[in-house]
């Protein structure tokens, strides 16, 4: 078969060459980009004459026919012909004859390449705020119905202090907020149009690059020609983002797999997300947050991967740049059925609250409240903080907790100890006390929450 570009040559392609160079086995999935890029152009082309209506009308109807072969699946694609660019260009000239030949008047496969990827990463960027909003909504669900919830808040995977496990499960809705106004603002420079570029220098003929701008819901073009087929600052800001997500993914995950054991028994996932041992009946295991965890190492890959690619090439389009696409569709598929999956988990959980309160009624994580005690009753916090810690040790040597002891026992570390000690203690107290703006008392967590909810309305 002969090459688009094959006048200046007198030798086929080597197979091996054709095969490795080749990059149609993946970039098929920029057909439909592709195809809205060239409709474009080739309209473009007709409102600046420098193709007439006839043509353009039959270039357009031919890419229709093309379009409509491929979403039947009756189209073949060829390695001969190396990208999808070519290949919708051959098919398109078997549709329509050398007309076809036109459609490429002005442009270059550089240009093309960077506008039909611009396309996705934009198409996938909504994708995306779409799924994370779905997450937050099963966050808002869950948080919504824990309200009155405690279960032990850690630092060091140490109890610590007691919150509400909506307050815990809020943290998450914010993190997930922060990445999708991330994703909203890269928008700004994934709307930057790089078709009429060319090849790397504009072109000679009169084109008009804000209405292929336009067509395409650009928001500008980029104004060096260079720049726009040789960037993919857009592509790495995606796999960054993506990356980011995947650590709040990830990080969420291992919480599950944690609250899911035997050791913690706060949440219980939903049979229809677990797994079975082919050894041990009586495994449940928590494989969706397991993997979820796992697949964010092929995502920081995928952007090590292109930064990588990137950082030695010269100006302007390098076939090293080819390499910019796998990562990106392999972060989408892993995201994308990434999301689709925890929105679910995290909506269908049972949370098992009472395990949860037996956990702070058996810890030491009410003493920074005893603390506050003293303190109020006018102790410097750090002399209060020493008599605490020394209460801390006297129970822990008899077995007790901080609501075991006696007022009398109290009194033995400080004067200052009354009856309502106890009241303090209660975890309960200990929760609603933590009313400074953002803390995890209730009426701070129903304006969090409140606010969560206004977010997604
Ligand atoms: N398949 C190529 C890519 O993905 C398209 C651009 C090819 N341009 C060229 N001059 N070889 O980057």
């Amino acid at each position: 078969m002969s090459k688009l570009w094959g006048g200046r040559f007198t030798k086929q392609t080597d197979k091996l060459v054709e095969e490795y160079t080749a990059s149609i086995q993946f970039d098929q999935n920029l057909v439909h980009e592709d195809i809205e890029g060239s409709i474009a152009h080739v309209s473009m082309l007709e409102a600046c004459q420098i193709i007439t209506k006839e043509e353009k009308e039959k270039i357009v109807n031919g890419l229709a026919a093309v379009q409509k072969k491929v979403d039947k699946g009756e189209v073949e694609y060829s390695v001969e012909n190396e990208d999808i660019h070519m290949n919708i260009e051959k098919l398109l000239l078997d549709e329509i004859g050398t007309v076809g030949g036109k459609l490429h008047t002005g442009r270059s496969r550089n240009d093309q390449v960077a506008t039909d990827f611009h396309l996705y990463v934009r198409k996938q960027t909504e994708n995306m705020i779409e799924l994370l909003t779905e997450v937050q909504r099963s966050i808002v669900i869950q948080a919504e119905a824990h309200t009155d919830t405690i279960m032990p808040g850690y630092t060091h995977l140490q109890r610590a202090q007691p919150v509400l496990f909506a307050h815990h499960l809020l943290a998450y809705f914010w993190m997930f907020e922060r990445d999708k106004q991330r994703y909203e603002d890269s928008l700004k420079r994934v709307n930057w149009s790089p078709l009429g570029a060319g090849a790397l220098a504009g072109t000679t003929f009169p084109i008009d690059r804000e209405y292929t701008k336009e067509a395409l819901e650009f928001t500008q073009i980029y104004p060096n020609s260079m720049d726009a087929v040789s960037d993919r600052d857009f592509a790495v800001e995606f796999l960054s983002i993506s990356s980011l997500v995947m650590t709040h993914i990830s990080r969420i995950s291992e919480e599950l797999v944690n609250w899911s054991s035997q050791e913690f028994q706060f949440i219980e996932l939903d049979d229809a997300f677990c797994t079975g041992s082919s050894i041990m009946p009586q495994k449940k295991n928590p494989d969706v947050p397991e993997l979820l965890r796992g697949k964010t190492g092929r995502v920081y890959g995928n952007l090590v991967g292109l930064l990588t690619v990137l950082k030695g090439l010269p100006l302007a389009y390098n076939k090293d740049m080819q390499e910019d696409k796998e990562g990106v569709f392999d972060t989408v598929k892993t995201l994308d059925g990434g999301l689709r999956l925890l929105a679910p988990m995290l909506k269908t959980m049972q949370v098992h609250t009472d395990n949860m309160y037996k956990a702070v009624a058996h810890d030491y994580s009410n003493a920074t409240d005893i603390a506050d005690y003293l303190a109020v009753k006018g102790l410097p916090f750090r002399e209060a903080h020493e008599v605490i810690g020394k209460i801390v040790l006297y129970a822990i040597q008899k077995d007790q907790f901080l609501l075991d002891l006696t007022l009398d026992e109290y009194k033995q570390f400080n004067p200052l100890f009354e009856e309502d000690i106890f009241e303090k203690l209660d975890p309960k107290h200990v929760v609603k006390a933590r009313n400074s703006a953002g803390g995890t008392g209730h009426k701070q967590v129903e304006k969090q929450l409140q606010m969560a909810k206004d977010l997604l309305s």
